[in-house]
């Protein structure tokens, strides 16, 4: 097991829609769990999904604790969420501030549902049915947008608030996500 190139925006692996997982508990996608929590815990960030190491498949994991890039978030469980279903409570959306270990070096101000349901597997099948809000959410909808081939800058309403993350936070020690 071990960590794995992260693919970086223009690739086109990374506009594909992924496919769903039909095989709980095997070793291959046990050992893709692995490499992606290897990758992402050694870049420290918050999610990652299998589309981002080359992996066209229906698979994201994410957790916040305490993260020092995140210095104000709310926790979120360490989760393996497969092929997720989301659904928005509500019409509500907030903006705020996102990188992406695949668009290094940036951060966009982005909209996301505000509250909202998300359904899906874990690594060995069981059920995942969660309402969450806030940050949580936040990291949700981002991380499932990579399933389908769409990457946070293509989100991003007003492109004056796209830019580099130490140009915009200059007094703060913002790495990519
Ligand atoms: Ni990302």
């Amino acid at each position: 097991m071990a960590s794995r190139p992260v693919l970086r925006m223009g690739d086109p692996r990374l506009l594909q829609r992924a496919e769903p997982i039909t095989n709980f508990g095997s070793r291959e996608l046990n050992a893709l769990l692995s490499d992606m929590r290897d990758t992402m815990h050694e870049l420290d960030g918050v999610g990652l999904a299998a589309p981002q190491i080359g992996v066209s498949l229906r698979v994201v994991i994410f957790e916040v604790n305490a993260n020092p890039r995140y210095p104000d978030a709310q926790s979120v469980p360490q989760t393996v969420l497969i092929n997720p279903v989301l659904t928005p409570i509500s019409d509500a959306m907030d903006e705020d501030w996102e990188g992406c270990l695949s668009v290094p070096g940036m951060r966009g101000l982005v909209p996301r549902y505000t509250k909202l349901r998300y359904q899906g597997r874990d690594e060995k099948g069981g059920l995942i049915d969660r309402t969450v809000s806030g940050f949580h959410a936040r990291v949700v909808q981002h991380e499932c947008d990579h399933l389908e081939g769409i990457l946070y800058p293509m989100r991003i309403r007003d492109m004056s608030n796209f830019g580099f993350s130490d140009v915009l936070f200059p007094n703060q020690n913002v790495q990519d996500e």
